[in-house]
């Protein structure tokens, strides 16, 4: 009789569990798809903008092909990012540097009177707002399925394919799908996010068919999983390199997956997890709570901040130039000694930006072993050998055949100290086109630190995001 009792209270809260999943989601898709009058704002300006580029093209000497792409085309963009991708088709005889030229030109005219800006993505864009829709126009080849010239002449194919596949029901699928992984930080293609773009959704959702199914499938992914809607480019997936193997269905040659960083991908299978054992509207809202104290000690006693400011460029050109100064100059604290346990990079993407981390150790001990070349580079190995040759050093080949050396500091350095001497130097690791402007920076520490974060605004987020747990 027990069993039985059990057995029924078990189903009566999988069908409870369930209405309530069923609830969410009908309350997340209300929220993922845009309003009735954003969808006839969007048609309007599409319709009025299309008919104006094409009138512009038809007069054009190379008579390029004007279409929709994008996530507009595709019927899945989100409400709350209300975007529209032309695509400028130009014959594929013409060159890079004619189609730049020839692209922008024609892109700019079209959106004279919308203060039209220059942007750099993998190619050259020109954006502009006409109300509330970014409106990108994109210059690319018109070329024939897998002949592609520039990165962007896939795009036209892969709106073909997924409007020929996506249902009404799928493209509702998508966008409860873009909306979790816009929210748990996974969202994104470039290369600020290095997360799952538009598209990687499309393709996992044609994959998993639900959104539900999505994330139980990919709360159970391995090192290395391999998804492929196309069977025919399975046979391709030994041959990929990545941590995700997720094929692009027009371009088997292609990995979507590649361009997603590992901690990316962790974010979204431990998220995945997460809302099948327990689903909740926080995942589809953002939530920012408020710090606690012993974040707040962490943050005063444990943190460094490289303060820079600098002219405005491209995004992905900045978030580009940011990721590698970090890691160049993670890699010159780890080298002396400083042990950093977490690294984020913050910018407002104009002017000012900062390089954040954690670290384990402010001061250092008075031995250092320094690596050295493998006892077979004998000119290098010869070369660590003199180097290391003077009083206050010993050196030998360690167990592996590598030379080691164990410096006896002159004087003690401060990490702050050390940072400075480093960014006084050639060398200090900052990219080369942040390079002259990082002269000026600051390096920033406990109160002070914390003061710069109160005062603006885009470097407070990330600075509370380096002493905290991950929602995962
Ligand atoms: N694209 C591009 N250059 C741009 C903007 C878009 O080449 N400046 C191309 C991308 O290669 C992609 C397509 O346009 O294939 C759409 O890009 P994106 O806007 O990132 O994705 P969407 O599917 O439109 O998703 P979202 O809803 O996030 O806009
Ligand atoms: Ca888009």
């Amino acid at each position: 009789m027990g069993r039985y009792t059990t057995t029924y209270s078990q189903l009566d809260w999988v069908n409870r569990m369930s209405s309530s999943i069923n609830e969410i989601i009908l309350k997340a898709i209300s929220l993922a798809e845009p309003t009735a009058a954003q969808a006839k704002r969007g048609n309007q300006i599409a319709s009025r903008l299309l008919s104006k580029v094409r009138r512009l093209a038809r007069t054009h000497h190379l008579h390029p092909k004007v279409i929709m792409g994008g996530s507009f085309a595709k019927g899945t963009w989100l409400s709350d990012s209300l975007e529209m991708d032309i695509f400028l088709l130009f014959p594929k005889e013409i060159d890079a540097k004619e189609l730049e030229r020839e692209g922008l030109l024609l892109a700019k005219k079209s959106l004279v009177g919308n203060r039209p800006r220059l942007r750099y993505a993998q190619h050259p864009y020109v954006e502009a707002f006409i109300q509330d829709f970014r409106i990108n126009l994109v210059p690319c080849f018109e070329t024939k399925l897998g002949d592609w010239k520039s990165a962007a002449d896939r795009s036209p194919f892969h709106t073909l394919y997924m409007n020929k596949h996506l249902t009404q029901k799928l493209k509702k699928e998508v966008r409860l799908l873009k909306m979790f992984m816009k929210r748990v930080g996974v969202y994104g293609s470039e290369i600020k996010v290095q997360g799952f773009s538009g598209y990687a959704c499309e393709v996992l959702i044609l994959k998993y068919r639900t959104f539900l199914s999505t994330l139980e499938n990919v709360s159970k992914w391995k090192e290395r999983e391999v998804v492929c809607i196309e069977p025919s480019a399975s046979t391709k997936a030994d041959q990929v390199k990545g941590q995700l193997i997720l094929l692009d269905p027009i371009d088997s040659n292609r990995n979507l997956g590649m361009a997603i960083s590992p901690q990316k991908i962790g974010q979204f299978v431990l998220s995945s997890g997460s809302f099948i054992s327990l689903p909740g509207m926080r995942f589809f809202r953002s939530n920012r709570r408020r710090s606690s104290k012993l974040e707040q000690d962490l943050l005063r006693q444990s943190a460094i901040g490289i303060l820079l400011s600098h002219s405005s460029r491209s995004p992905d050109v900045l978030w580009g130039q940011l990721k590698k100064s970090g890691v160049n100059i993670r890699e010159r604290m780890l080298n002396e000694g400083f042990e950093v346990a977490r690294t984020i990079i913050a910018s407002d993407e104009t002017h000012r930006s900062a390089l954040l981390y954690l670290l384990v150790n402010q001061t250092l001990s008075s031995l250092v072993v320094k690596d050295g070349p493998e006892y077979f580079r004998i000119k290098e190995s010869r070369k660590f050998i003199e180097k290391n040759s003077g009083t206050g050093s010993i050196s030998w080949i360690g167990g592996t055949g590598r030379l080691k050396a164990l410096k006896f500091r002159k004087q003690d350095l401060g990490l702050k100290s050390f940072l400075e001497e480093l960014f006084s130097s050639k060398t200090s690791g900052i990219s080369l086109g942040l390079r002259k402007e990082a002269q000026n920076s600051e390096i920033l520490m406990g109160e002070d630190l914390l003061t710069a974060g109160r005062r603006e605004s885009w470097l407070s987020e990330r600075l509370q995001d380096l002493v905290s747990t991950e929602d995962l």
